[in-house]
């Protein structure tokens, strides 16, 4: 079906009504499964479906949302091996946006589509598990976070780690006091592997499979490239997109949201009143646009600090095992993800005197990212998920603060209660121009 703007906003404003009443009651299909549509599942969103056709009883797969037609064709033969038949295919989103039969979506397409796609959902009555970041810029995740609330939606963001128990009963310790004052929290992101280089782009055709308008969707217009240098359909598709600032945030905006959300986690002080970042995308022969070298630092109202660092020409800390990670510094400690407290006192050796976990640490609830998920979904209570809609925007605002001060060239200042800069010139950087018919709607 071909949509206009108003079309669409037409037949969700009608479907809002039945999803303000579903959001007071109880879920759901005739078998009392959550009924489950993915959109985009050429990587991650592949995992999204093999992980939850593995909770049966839980969910099941009525629906499958893909613009590439290989992809479809993929996810509806996984579905079929488990369920024993195909669920319904959609090329569009719109479509599948008004279909009654879908409680919930999962959404795992580039990040340019996160937000336009978990808005429309809220406004459609559906619930939302969005992976990260879950903005594209940062007027997109305020939206995002008023639309959950506004619709009453359940809407869970992809940082995992927050259903981590160890972190999670860790976080509340530091949260508590237990290594005193946080006054600096770091993460950084050492990853090549996968890093190197992402080739050229030249004009080219766009595979047969793929809707190359759609696959755009809110992003500028522009000709489909293929690359000449890798075995791929094109220079953005699929994956490597990250790296181009029209539809990806760059690797502090792909792995780097992990550890940036751990850190924010931690470091408990909303968002920041400066941020400085600088690097470069040094020893690739490509034409990505976004740093593989990026140091970035934020300071708070409170004086406190926050470093993060992204290096994807490999690094010490990689060979040894560590690639990603997080530390906090309190004033009587600090703590080392993955190794726990450490006093600063040397014990002889050089080594930090571990600080044990109290025997009444809290008990963290059980249950990873999907069973919380589907738990909060039933349970219509937003407090049961790992982490509010808002501290996901927050933790993807430091991602785009980030890239926005790297842009910049220079350190800039931020107010955190309007979430604007105070060099009035940089604010249209807080949003997009977003093509027409994708606009994503202001909500907050
Ligand atoms: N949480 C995690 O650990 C984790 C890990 C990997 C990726 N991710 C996130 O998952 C997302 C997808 O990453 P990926 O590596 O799978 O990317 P990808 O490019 O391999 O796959 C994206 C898929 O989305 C489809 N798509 C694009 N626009 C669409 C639209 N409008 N409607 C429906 N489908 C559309 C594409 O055709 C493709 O199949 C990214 O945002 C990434 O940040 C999260």
């Amino acid at each position: 079906m071909n949509y206009t703007r108003r079309q669409f906003l037409g037949t969700t404003a009608a479907a809002v009504i039945v999803g303000g009443m579903k959001a007071q009651g109880t879920v759901i299909g005739a078998n009392n499964r959550i009924r489950v549509c993915t959109i985009g599942f050429n990587g991650q969103g592949g995992s999204h479906i093999k992980d939850i056709l593995a909770m049966k009883g839980e969910a099941e797969y009525v629906a499958l949302c893909d613009v590439d037609a290989n992809v479809r064709a993929k996810g509806a033969a996984l579905v079929k091996a488990a369920q024993g038949k195909e669920p319904k295919l959609y090329k569009d989103m719109r479509d599948a946006m008004q279909d009654k039969d879908i409680d919930a979506v999962t959404i795992a397409t580039p990040n340019h589509w996160h937000s336009l796609a978990a808005v429309w959902a809220c406004q459609a009555g559906k619930d939302v598990y969005v992976e990260k970041p879950i903005s594209h810029n940062i007027y997109e995740g305020r939206q995002v976070v008023a639309a959950a609330a506004k619709f009453g939606r359940i809407v869970q963001h992809g940082t995992q780690s927050r259903s981590n128990g160890t972190l999670i009963r860790d976080m509340k310790l530091m949260h508590d006091g237990f290594i005193g004052k946080i006054v600096e929290s770091r993460g950084y992101v050492y990853k090549n592997g996968n890093r190197g280089s992402i080739g050229h782009g030249v004009p080219g055709a766009v595979p047969e499979s793929l809707d190359w308008s759609l696959w755009q969707g809110p992003a500028k217009e522009r000709a489909f490239l293929v690359n000449k240098d890798r075995k791929k359909p094109g220079l953005f598709v699929h994956y490597d997109w990250h790296y181009f600032w029209e539809y990806g945030n760059g690797e502090i905006g792909n792995q780097g949201v992990h550890e940036m959300d751990i850190a924010c986690w931690g470091h408990n002080r909303g968002l920041p009143t400066s941020v400085h970042s600088a690097g470069g995308r040094f020893g690739l022969e490509d034409d990505g646009q976004a740093p593989n070298t990026q140091a970035t630092t934020f300071s708070y109202a409170d004086g406190s600090i926050m470093t993060f660092q992204v290096r994807n020409l490999g690094s010490f800390e990689e060979a040894m095992g560590g690639n990603c990670g997080n530390s906090f510094f309190g004033t009587k400690g600090f703590y080392v993800r993955g190794k726990g407290f450490f006093s600063y006192k040397e014990n002889k050796g050089g080594e930090r005197e571990a600080i044990a976990i109290p025997e009444n640490a809290p008990k963290p609830p059980k249950g990873d990212k999907w069973q919380r998920f589907f738990a909060a979904v039933r349970s219509r209570k937003p407090a049961d998920l790992p982490m509010s809609p808002l501290e996901a925007h927050q933790s993807c605002v430091h991602c785009h603060l980030g890239n926005i001060a790297f842009r910049a060239g220079r350190s800039l200042a931020f107010d955190p209660k309007t979430e604007r800069f105070m060099d009035q010139a940089l604010n249209p950087q807080l949003t997009r121009e977003y093509r027409k018919n994708f606009e994503v709607p202001q909500i907050a």
